[in-house]
């Protein structure tokens, strides 16, 4: 393995809370249905006041959507159902005004097929994309064990693809060409393909962005070698040309294995819901350890309250990629949930998710939290939508309540920001949850046991704990149903109790005397004696 790329993370990642914006689906402000981006400048103090201080914007450039925009066909324009190059530059400006960071979708291994630069390519005569993309050398080739598609252009090739159909792979190269249309990694042609998208990170950084989360960021170099080495010496030249210009730009990857991401010189990187060839990974243990995602049938999930499951199943697999991560001084990073991931109500309760998710940010790393998670909303089974298939069901509107359906506010009727919940609607992208007990923004703010209140707690404790920041010491000292362990730093301890049974739990803990500074359920602490009520959560400060 290559040795990480040594560069300072951005100081403001030590307590970075982020908050992910599926742009369609957030504040519709002009009632044409769809969200967009001066809805969610709307939105800045409503996300500020519950305790994030950063926030990663879903795709938002021009695009056919046939993947929800990660089929990029311009990556320099916003798209127009969102707004306008203006309006996204000031909510970066109304951002950094409340000294809040955004970050953006970078689509770096595809783009969408009516892209420019795959027009140009497709072409017969060479010009200077014709080797932007992964063509073949015949209209009859195969690619080789990739993906390809043929019979599309006047080119005499086949391309290949990175993912849908619409998506054709841009050309990184390959680790060990062996046919003569494979072009090598790091050649000139995938490193012109390094520098237009250097070009476009460093056109939205110049405007104000704060960095980006890269999308599929281990798939660039094909066929690479295990470890993915090429692909890792690929954006170690991408960041060499970028890093010097923008220091404090935050790059999270998603890649699922911090000794790579970090070595290819990443800040973070992401413990997803993957089950690749249906092994659940240790996320999936903690949360989505099912196969329906409506079904508590056969949930083996650690919070869900009858699974009997211990936590040592998700330790075991996460505690070796978070030393990866703590080697390489990088960040392993937590969601709740995102757009591509079942929400897990309503298969698990209110409770169930509110000890899940104090238990996640109270854990290493940079925490992700999915717009509508903060008050339960539910995942639905919904016909598929821009190439969202199952996906679909986490990417409604968000239920802000009160006013959902009362039509447009314009962003200039109002303060530039707000944090009530019933003054907009989420859109119509999708259809909301109809139900009449669907959670709404509005009614958990008036509701103070609600999950939005607990969320929110929370939140501003992390916010508030040396102990909580994403670098501190992890160690773990109960790893069974019961889960406890330490956070700390030298200005702080802290010891975090989880108990997700419906079963009362006793136990010792280390030498030293404690206060509660957070907790749900019956807890009771003597001494070293902590008495865990059943369904509990507790952070103790060691004195
Ligand atoms: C991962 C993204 O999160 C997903 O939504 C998208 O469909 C694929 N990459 C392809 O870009």
């Amino acid at each position: 393995m290559l040795p990480p790329a040594k560069h300072p993370h951005p100081k403001w990642l030590a307590d970075a809370i982020f908050y992910e914006i599926y742009p369609q689906s957030f504040v519709d402000s002009n009632g044409d249905g769809i969200g967009d981006i001066p809805g969610i400048t709307l939105k800045l103090d409503y996300i500020k006041d519950l305790g994030c201080n950063a926030i990663w914007l879903n795709p938002c450039f021009d695009s056919p959507f046939k993947d929800a925009g990660y089929d990029v066909r311009d990556y320099k324009k916003v798209a127009s159902r969102y707004g306008t190059n203006d309006d996204l530059i000031a909510l970066f400006d109304a951002a950094h005004r409340r000294d809040m960071h955004v970050i953006l979708d970078l689509v770096p291994g595809h783009t969408s097929e009516e892209h420019e630069w795959f027009h140009r390519s497709c072409k017969v005569e060479r010009n200077n994309y014709s080797d932007r993309y992964i063509w073949t050398d015949s209209w009859i080739s195969g690619g080789d064990g990739l993906p390809f598609i043929g019979g599309e252009s006047p080119r005499n090739g086949t391309y290949i693809l990175n993912f849908f159909k619409c998506q054709p792979a841009l050309n990184y190269g390959f680790a060990h060409p062996e046919r003569s249309w494979q072009k090598p990694a790091l050649g000139p042609d995938a490193k012109a393909t390094c520098d237009a998208m250097v070009d476009v990170m460093r056109f939205w950084l110049s405007r104000g962005a704060d960095g980006f989360r890269v999308d599929m960021a281990d798939s660039l170099v094909k066929k690479d070698d295990e470890g993915k080495p090429y692909t890792i010496r690929t954006w170690q030249y991408m960041f060499a040309r970028i890093r010097p210009a923008f220091p404090e730009a935050a790059f999270v990857s998603e890649w699922g294995r911090p000794e790579e991401s970090m070595a290819a010189g990443f800040d973070m990187d992401f413990y997803l819901d993957w089950r690749w060839d249906g092994v659940p990974n240790g996320y999936n243990m903690l949360l989505r350890n099912v196969d329906d995602p409506l079904s508590r049938k056969g949930d083996k999930s650690y919070f869900n309250a009858d699974s009997g499951t211990p936590i040592s199943e998700f330790l075991d697999e996460y505690e070796p990629r978070l030393r990866e991560a703590e080697t390489a001084d990088g960040n392993f990073n937590f969601i709740t949930c995102n757009h591509d991931t079942a929400r897990v109500a309503p298969r698990l309760s209110q409770r169930e998710i509110a000890l899940a998710y104090c238990t996640l940010f109270a854990m290493p790393g940079v925490p992700f939290l999915y717009y509508g998670d903060e008050i339960g909303m539910r995942y639905r089974a919904l016909p598929g939508k821009e190439g969202g298939y199952v996906r679909t069901g986490s990417r409604t509107p968000m239920q802000w309540g009160a006013n959902d359906a009362s039509g447009a506010l314009h962003v200039s009727d109002s303060a530039e920001s707000d944090t009530r919940a019933g003054d907009v609607t989420g859109g119509s992208y999708l259809p909301a949850d109809p139900s009449a007990d669907a959670p709404t923004v509005a009614a958990q703010q008036a509701d103070a046991e609600s999950l939005w209140h607990t969320v929110r707690s929370i939140l501003h404790v992390k916010g508030e704990c040396d102990a909580l920041r994403s670098g501190a010491t992890f160690h773990a000292i109960e790893r069974d149903r019961v889960f406890v362990f330490e956070r700390s730093t030298h200005l702080q301890k802290l010891i975090i109790a989880v108990n997700p049974s419906r079963d009362c739990k006793a136990l010792q803990l280390p030498d030293g005397s404690y206060r509660t500074i957070f907790s749900i359920g019956e807890n009771e602490i003597s001494g070293t004696s902590l008495r865990l009520g059943l369904q509990s959560f507790a952070i103790l400060e060691a004195e």
